[in-house]
Parts: C-alpha cells; sequence; structure tokens
C-alpha cells in the first residue's frame, strides 16, 4: 500500500502511532507529577526494560505531561563518557532563566543560579557560551562532593521552582551509563528534595541491570524509587499496536495476519514497528493478509540485522564477540557465566573483566548472580543465524 501513508514508526525513541499497553505507567507518572505540584509526597520511578521495549517513547511521554501540568523540565540521555555534572549544567541553568522570569521566583532563582556557578567551577564543568555573571554563592554545592553538592544544587532549584507555584521534573535516559557515584549522588539529591517536601520530580529509563546498580548504590534507593517494568505488550496491546493505525489510516489487516505479527514479535515495540512497516509496505491492498506478513518477515528481518542488532554488535572488540556469540550458542538466556567460560575452554575468573566490559557497553545484564543475558531481546537468534553456521 501507498509507503507514504505507511504510519509505522521504526526507530530509536520514535514515537509510535499507537502508544498501547501502558496506560498504567502513564497514569501512574501523571498522577505523580499532579500530586508533586500540590506539595504532596510521590515517588520517583526508574522506568526498566530491555533494548526497543519502549523507554524513551515513554520518557518523552512523561515530560510532555509533565509540561502540561505547568512544570519546567529537563531531559537528558546520557551518554558513556560525559559527566552528570556536564549533562546538568545547561539544563538547570535553562530552568532557573525560566524562574527568574516570575517575578515570586526571582530571589530564590537567583540564589539558585549561584549555586549552579559554585557547582559548575567545583566540577570543571565546561560552560561554553552559557556563563553565569552571578558571583557564586561561598559554602553552597562547593564542596566537591557530589553527593553534598548536587544535593544542594536540587534544594535551591526546588525552592525556587515552589516560590513560582511550579515543579521541576528531570528526566534521564540510559540511566545505566552513569557512573556509580553520579548514580548513588542523583539518589541522595532525589531523597534530599523528598524530604525537604520540594516540588522536584526524577524520572529515570535504563536497562533492566539498574535496579542493582542503584541498589549498590544507596541501600534506600529501593524505597525512594518505584521501578516500572517496561516489557513486551501483551497479546491485546501487541494487537492493537498493529491493528489501530492500520484502522486510522482506513485500511484493514486479517485477523491471521496480526496473529502472525504478534506471534513473530513476540510482542516486543520495536519489533511491531518494524514488522507493521514492512507489511503495510509488501501490501498491494486491504486488507493486509498473511501472505503480505510472509513477505514482510523477509525484509523486517533483514532490516533489524542491517540495523537494530547490527549497531549494537558492532560496538564490541572481536574478543566481546567470542563471548557473545558463546552465549548464543548455548541456545535461549539467560546463561550460567560458568557455562559460557567453559565453551571458550576458560575460567570464570579469567573472563570476569570482559564479561563486565560487555556489561558496560550494555549490551548484557545480569539477571540474578552467576546467570547473564542479553538486554536486546532476540539477540541470540540474530548471532545464531548471522555468526553461527548450524549445520
Ligand atoms: N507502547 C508501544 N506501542 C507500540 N510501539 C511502541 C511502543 N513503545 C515504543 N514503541 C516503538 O518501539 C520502538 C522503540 O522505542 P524506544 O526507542 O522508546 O525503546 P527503548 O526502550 O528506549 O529502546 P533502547 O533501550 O534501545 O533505547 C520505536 O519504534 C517506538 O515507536
Ligand atoms: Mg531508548
Amino acid at each position: 500500500m501507498d509507503p507514504v501513508r505507511n504510519p509505522f514508526a521504526p526507530g530509536a525513541g520514535s514515537q509510535p502511532p499507537e502508544l498501547a499497553g501502558r496506560d498504567e505507567i502513564i497514569k501512574d507518572a501523571d498522577t505523580a507529577l499532579q500530586r508533586v505540584l500540590l506539595g504532596r509526597h510521590d515517588k520517583s520511578q526508574i522506568l526498566l526494560g530491555l533494548r526497543g521495549t519502549g523507554k524513551t517513547v515513554l520518557l518523552n511521554k512523561i515530560e510532555q505531561l509533565a509540561e502540561q501540568h505547568g512544570h519546567l523540565t529537563a531531559f537528558i540521555e546520557a551518554p558513556e563518557n560525559k559527566s552528570l555534572a556536564d549533562l546538568l549544567y545547561p539544563k538547570i541553568h535553562q530552568v532557573l532563566r525560566r524562574l527568574s522570569m516570575i517575578e515570586s521566583a526571582r530571589a530564590a532563582a537567583h540564589s539558585a543560579m549561584r549555586s549552579l556557578r559554585a557547582f559548575a567551577s567545583v566540577f570543571n564543568v565546561s560552560v561554553g557560551d552559557i556563563s553565569i555573571s552571578v558571583d557564586p554563592e561561598p559554602g553552597v554545592a562547593d564542596s566537591g562532593n557530589l553527593e553534598y553538592d548536587l544535593s544542594d544544587l536540587f534544594v535551591r532549584v526546588g525552592e525556587a521552582a515552589k516560590s513560582a507555584g511550579k515543579a521541576w521534573t528531570l528526566l534521564i535516559d540510559e540511566v545505566q551509563y552513569l557512573s556509580e557515584d553520579e548514580l548513588a549522588a542523583l539518589i541522595v539529591a532525589v531523597h534530599r528534595v523528598n524530604q525537604k517536601n520540594l516540588p522536584v520530580m526524577f524520572f529515570g529509563a535504563g536497562l533492566p541491570q539498574v535496579a542493582a546498580l542503584s541498589g549498590d548504590a544507596k541501600s534506600y534507593a529501593e524505597r525512594l524509587f518505584s521501578y516500572p517494568p517496561v516489557g513486551p505488550l501483551d497479546r491485546e496491546a501487541a494487537s492493537a499496536a498493529i491493528r489501530q493505525p492500520i484502522a486510522d489510516e482506513g485500511e484493514s489487516i486479517t485477523d491471521e495476519a496480526l496473529q502472525f505479527i504478534v506471534h513473530r514479535t513476540q510482542g516486543y515495540p520495536y519489533f511491531l514497528q518494524e514488522w507493521g512497516y514492512q507489511a503495510w509496505n509488501a501490501a498491494e491492498a486491504s486488507p493486509i493478509n498473511s501472505d503480505d506478513v510472509e513477505h514482510a518477515s523477509t525484509a523486517a528481518v533483514r532490516r533489524l540485522d542491517e540495523g537494530f542488532f547490527r549497531v549494537r554488535f558492532d560496538r564490541l572488540t572481536p574478543k566481546e564477540r567470542e563471548y557473545v556469540i558463546a552465549m548464543a550458542r548455548l541456545g535461549t538466556g539467560p546463561y550460567r557465566s560458568s557455562d559460557v567460560a567453559e565453551l571458550l575452554g576458560e575460567s570464570v575468573q579469567s573472563l570476569g573483566p570482559r564479561r563486565a566490559q560487555i556489561i558496560n557497553k550494555g549490551m548484557i545484564y545480569s539477571p540474578a548472580h552467576g546467570d547473564i543475558a542479553f538486554t536486546v531481546p532476540m539477540f541470540e537468534d540474530f548471532l545464531t543465524r548471522t555468526y553461527i553456521d548450524i549445520g
């Protein structure tokens, strides 16, 4: 059918035509955002899920809701090699500038700006074009200890937001790439603003290992945050994710074809978009049928292999590749680290650093002690069809 009208949106962070199966997460976030504005406490949240399950899309949605409710927002994606201080600086600067334009918050925003300046200089933030003309306030956010200073800074921003009758929402994507110190400092800072009942909310998103990381970082993180799981869609939601966008375009799909897509994708959002996209293009006319989906599957698998799967595999060194291919040889995960070691003819200890490196790259995680699994759904199938000669 007409590719110009194709409603599906495979791609990192692309807004899906139908945000299926996430009503509860959205409702909870919406409630929390409203409560905070009323001076009531609610938990900050870290969305956890595998690659391509829709975490970024949800964070974007939450940011949009926050703005609708009158929050000032700051959205950050943590890269692997930039400090949290560097990432926060321009965002907090922008929030404070907006607050300083509100009469009732001018003084508090000014004071927060002074803290931000102290913070930037003590953590050697490269301020670029965004310099601050006010003098830093001695003794605030300038100890050089990230936990203390980030807490001071968040408190000042929270006070400024409160004076304006507003709230501040910080959203951080790819939380697993923050260092343990940064994550710990973030947790402490959120805890601090909570204790002071300031209107600050934090929403994070990351790979499943973040739950363990943040538990290590601060033991009270478990009580402080909720960790909504962002998993594959159930059958009903997965069907809606395909059916609804097609119907919205005035077209249709047979039940059999729909079930085929749900089955092949196992309800994983990224795969659903890819299959929907290819099935639409493969079909001559409505309704899209099973033959169309069959044709589309070849194209969908090829596109995923060349894109979604490939970009992740390419980030590994040859030694790391050997490790993940050994995992795939063992079948479907999770895997015992000891089984992988045995297959590679090495000891678990000697492979430890390599395993840790692959975890740091966000390719695998440890769902339980001694176990490992891929963070990318169906990655073992990709490795098997691409690199393992099954004959
Ligand atoms: N609830 C949903 N229903 C249908 N499609 C969705 C849904 N959520 C996300 N998608 C689609 O899935 C794809 C992946 O979404 P997104 O980039 O948000 O995932 P992610 O979890 O952030 O992945 P990564 O861990 O790789 O960053 C996008 O094409 C998006 O349109
Ligand atoms: Mg993402």
